[in-house]
């Protein structure tokens, strides 16, 4: 796929790797729509895009928000016409065990990492000619660490007691390097974006696993 002179949105655009992604869609000539809750980091991803020759746009989004979602778009149709790519990008972290996590804790996780973010698009959008690739990252240097800083006033806990952050095993990678990988997903139409290698095992374990309760209870 031709980027120079496409759109691509990137939820999330203001840090991490959402900001990687957008730095590569604006090296590859595409405009770019950042969208996020940091009006700070927005403002200074969209400078960084522009001076790569590229248009780019800030919109307040949250994704958890159908209405900011549909004003998305709107505002980014208006402004260039058209949406090659869209990152689902945005997401946020929280640590510490089911036991402990507040409702509050499963409104904002589960509001901004479940919408939209699903591998199903994959075959629903297929009739329209429109690819769908599935990055799936292990450990990468962002902030995600840092999540609670974006978190909205009304779902913040009444106590706040954080549980300290859980290790990712194997490797951190950087965000451009794993914006490098998005964008060749992209130009090759893969379905999935798997970044570490470490994570074969794990998921070999996991689908023997459920290999084995299928295998054992078939009737
Ligand atoms: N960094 C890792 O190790 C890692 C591992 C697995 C998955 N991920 C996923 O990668 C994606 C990018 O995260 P990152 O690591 O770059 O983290 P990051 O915290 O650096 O960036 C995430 C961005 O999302 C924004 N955001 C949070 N809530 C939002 C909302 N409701 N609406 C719009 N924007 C919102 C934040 O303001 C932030 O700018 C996330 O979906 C995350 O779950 C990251």
């Amino acid at each position: 796929m031709e980027l120079r002179g496409r759109t691509a949105v990137v939820t999330g655009g203001a840090s991490g790797i959402g900001r990687a992604l957008i730095q590569r869609f604006a090296r590859e000539g595409a405009n770019v729509v950042v969208a996020d809750l940091d009006d700070a980091g927005m403002a200074a991803v969209a400078g960084e895009a522009q001076a790569l020759g590229v248009k780019a746009l800030a919109v307040r989004t949250d994704v958890a928000d159908l209405a900011q979602v549909q004003a998305l778009a709107a505002r980014a149709f208006e402004a260039f016409g058209a949406v090659h790519v869209l990152c689902n990008n945005a997401g946020v972290a929280m640590w510490g065990g089911l036991e402990s996590a507040t409702h509050r804790d499963w409104q904002w996780v589960l509001g901004v990492n479940l919408w939209g973010v699903s591998e199903t698009l994959a075959k629903d959008l297929k009739p329209y000619r429109i690819a769908v690739s599935v990055l799936c990252p292990l450990g990468v240097q962002t902030q995600i660490r840092q999540s609670e800083r974006n978190r909205p006033a009304a779902l913040r806990n009444e106590r706040d007691e954080r549980a300290a952050p859980v290790e990712l095993i194997g490797r951190s990678l950087a965000p451009e390097t794993v914006a490098d990988m998005v964008l060749a997903a992209i130009h090759a139409n893969e379905l999935y974006v798997i970044t570490h290698d470490e994570s074969l095992e794990p998921l070999r374990r996991r689908f023997e696993r459920i290999e084995r309760s299928i295998l054992d209870h078939r009737r």
